[in-house]
């Protein structure tokens, strides 16, 4: 362990996930178990700044491994945008005699902790927690299995109103530019179409896809939509250019919003923040940083810091085809 380290400060940052608790649990529980003092940081970059941050021990995490949300709070800070704000923040670090920082997030966050380690070389290693599941370097990010399950609990409960109106909905899921959830939550709740922005359908296709489904039999349909894909201007704007086209058919649109982000982590998502909250620390205690923790094949890797924010995650092709048989 490099003699500097000591204290070990951990922060939330960007939009919460499902999951991000349970990591920090891990960090502060693998911090107590290797006798280094763990410093919790509030809301993010933003609380840094402010100095707004208390020790935490062992049992300060009792009993919020299934928790959602983030009891540290989260903010997408824009002080720590400027070289100012991120000299006030490595002021507070120094003052505080913290080591090393412990990010959980995602790009946006990283980025942060990539600029601050190169500005004045402050360790740094990244957890990446956001439903979106869009972080190059690893399978799986904090908040995605368990969104991934809210959504298709919710699709299934659409489909129950659906089917008794003979309806046709359409339901956009969130992910930023990436189709991840769009497309295995839509598989998983048996969606007639996914549209996602990695592949574009397309209106037309759109369009033929939904007569044959309509001349098939099908008397109710569901279009998953991610909030990304650009086949329309918006849900709303498309939804209204298929009724002028297909007057027949009586359609709703569903925004499930923040819902997504919300609730009790799946086991999946408390496993992996576990594991990946060891990871963090003991790296560190290893004297390497700028470096975000990952899964791969159930293996727990490391991608430098750079690499996770500029490359990008790869749409499941297979899937998109399994899709595409299921809506025969
Ligand atoms: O990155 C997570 C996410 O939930 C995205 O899916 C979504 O586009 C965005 O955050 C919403 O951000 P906010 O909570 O700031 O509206």
């Amino acid at each position: 362990m490099p003699k500097s380290l000591k204290k070990i400060g951990v922060m939330t940052s960007g939009g919460d996930a499902p999951g991000m608790n349970a990591a920090i649990r891990s960090v502060v529980r693998a911090c107590a178990f290797h006798k280094i003092t763990c410093v919790g940081i509030y809301r993010g970059y933003q609380g840094l700044i402010e100095g707004d941050m208390e020790e935490l021990n062992a049992r300060s995490v009792k009993n919020i491994i299934n928790r959602g949300g983030t009891f540290l709070k989260s903010a997408r800070s824009k002080d720590f945008r400027t070289k100012e704000g991120r000299k006030k923040a490595y002021d507070h670090l120094v003052n505080n005699e913290i080591d090393a920082l412990v990010l959980i997030g995602g790009d946006g966050t990283f980025t942060g902790g990539m600029i601050f380690n190169q500005e004045f070389g402050f360790p740094v290693i990244g957890i990446p927690g956001t439903i979106d599941n869009d972080i190059y370097g690893t399978n799986f990010t904090l908040g995605y299995d368990t969104a991934l399950n809210t959504v298709v609990d919710a699709i299934d409960r659409i489909r129950d109103t659906a089917s008794s109106h003979d309806r046709l909905f359409f339901i956009e899921v969130m992910g930023r530019d990436a189709g991840h959830i769009a497309l295995n939550a839509g598989v998983g709740a048996g969606a007639e179409e996914i549209l996602i922005p990695e592949e574009n359908l397309g209106f037309d296709r759109l369009m033929e896809s939904l007569k044959r489904s309509r001349k098939s039999g099908k008397t109710s349909s569901i279009v998953v939509v991610a909030e990304g894909d650009k086949t329309g201007e918006n849900v709303f704007e498309l939804a209204q250019k298929v009724e002028s086209e297909m007057p027949f058919y009586d359609i709703r649109v569903t925004v499930l919003g923040h819902v997504q982000r919300g609730g009790t982590p799946t086991c999946f998502d408390r496993v992996l923040a576990s594991r990946m909250g060891v990871k963090a620390v003991e790296t560190l205690m290893d004297g390497q940083s700028n470096l975000m923790v990952g899964i791969k094949n159930d293996k727990i890797n490391l991608t430098p810091l750079d690499k996770a924010v500029k490359g990008k995650t790869e749409i499941n092709k297979e899937l998109i085809r399994v899709s595409e048989i299921m809506t025969t």
